[in-house]
């Protein structure tokens, strides 16, 4: 342990608002965040003050588009965007559902996407494909981790009739950030397209680790979701729509909540702003339980803070991990974000020794391509866990 780390006790007293962190190594936080203890009694304080003052009322539902407005109002101030660009979803996906399938395809039109995108993800591009004869191609993301230039990779992919990419900030896999200002650039002045080349970010692992502004990206849709990097509730995530892309990117699932009325109350347009990809009724609840969270984390510190604490840990374990013999990881120099994935050379399998892990209390997860481990650390891991954690790989990574 060195002293580029906060004092223990300050982050053990911080760590203590987070009840799954009592009781083993967490490095999980690209599947799923620990909820603060103020998450989990917001989220029951506010069922139970829907009980008692409802549950349907004038008061309620009043009070409910309220506590719409402050969350939408508290992620965008995380990420660096207006109000009014933001949607209330459930979770990355159906962000990025909204925005494949809200493009006014038509047949011949391409959808370009990474090699590192989520199953969910690619299964829409699929389907889409499908539906509308669209063309959709993969471009080789992977192989930039450590050399080559990313955004050239994209260039040179897009096609005259490219409507959308779709890639990841940050990848889920090798922990890669992608220059996301520099490939919108590159797509913005594609010198054949037909028309804009809008870009769809999965901000799956990049929204609650990076500090970000997104107007400055100049990314069109950011879809994100409130459950891994920012430690909320499953079940509320978001996106965010350019406000300059809004009016060409369709309602696809449609409901009470994303239009206007009028004097009989019949649909009479689209709210004029991102509730309009909003559809019905929802856990409401868990906006609090998500305000707490990222409340929480704003007291500890601003997202440049939080970021810069991050790689402080990821480096940490990636320099401990890196001089083990049989491990390697995947990255060459250290990681940009909270995610570390690393394999073992011995050819030992990587499933068997995350269980392993499991049952001695550190929690990891394998993935498939490419076949490695990924341990994620968040700014409030310790660096004894993760001495700890590599320990336990270095003793059991030769007995799985
Ligand atoms: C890159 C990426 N995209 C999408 C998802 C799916 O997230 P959600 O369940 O919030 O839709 C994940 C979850 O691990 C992910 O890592």
């Amino acid at each position: 342990m060195t002293g580029i780390f906060p004092a223990q006790s300050s982050i053990d007293l911080h760590r203590q608002q987070f009840p799954a962190l009592a009781n083993k190594a967490y490095f999980n936080f690209g599947g799923q965040g620990t909820l603060p203890q103020a998450s989990l009694d917001a989220i029951s304080q506010t069922y139970q003050y829907i009980q008692h003052n409802g549950p349907f009322s004038t008061g309620v539902n009043a009070w409910l588009m309220e506590e719409g407005n402050a969350t939408r109002e508290a992620i965008a101030s995380e990420l660096g965007a207006p109000t009014s660009s933001i949607t209330l979803t459930e979770n990355v996906t159906v962000g990025c559902n909204i925005a494949m399938w809200g493009i006014d395809w038509q047949a011949g039109d391409h959808l370009l996407m990474t090699d590192c995108e989520h199953p969910g993800v690619i299964a829409t591009a699929y389907e889409l494909q499908r539906r509308y004869n669209i063309e959709v191609s993969t471009c080789p993301i992977l192989a930039t981790l450590n050399e080559g230039n990313p955004v050239e990779v994209i260039a040179e992919h897009l096609r005259s009739r490219t409507k959308l990419v779709v890639l990841s900030h940050l990848l889920w896999n090798t922990g890669q950030i992608l220059p996301l200002a520099d490939i919108v650039a590159a797509c913005r002045n594609h010198p054949t397209a037909d028309a804009p080349v809008r870009i769809l970010a999965d901000a799956a692992q990049s929204a609650g680790s990076l500090p970000l502004n997104l107007p400055e990206l100049g990314v069109d849709f950011y879809a994100f979701t409130g459950h891994k990097w920012f430690c909320g509730p499953e079940g509320i995530g978001g996106l965010y729509v350019r406000p300059d892309a809004l009016e060409s990117l369709h309602p696809t699932f449609i409901g009470w909540r994303g239009i206007t009325f009028g004097e009989k109350g019949e649909p009479t347009g689209w709210k004029p702003d991102g509730q309009r990809y909003e559809v019905a009724t929802s856990a409401y609840p868990l906006y609090a339980g998500l305000r707490a969270a990222i409340a929480t984390h704003s007291a500890w510190g601003t997202p440049q803070e939080r970021y810069e604490q991050i790689c402080k840990l990821s480096e940490y374990l990636w320099r401990k991990l890196s001089q083990l013999d049989q491990v390697h990881c995947l990255k060459t120099s250290p990681p940009e974000a909270g995610l570390v994935s690393f394999q073992l050379t011995n050819g030992k399998p990587h499933k068997q020794l995350v269980q392993s892990l499991e049952q001695k209390g550190f929690l990891l997860r394998t993935l498939v391509d490419p076949d490695c481990i990924r341990a994620c650390v968040h700014y409030f891991t310790l660096p004894s866990e993760i001495d700890q954690l590599v320990e336990a790989v270095e003793s059991m990574k030769d007995e799985v």
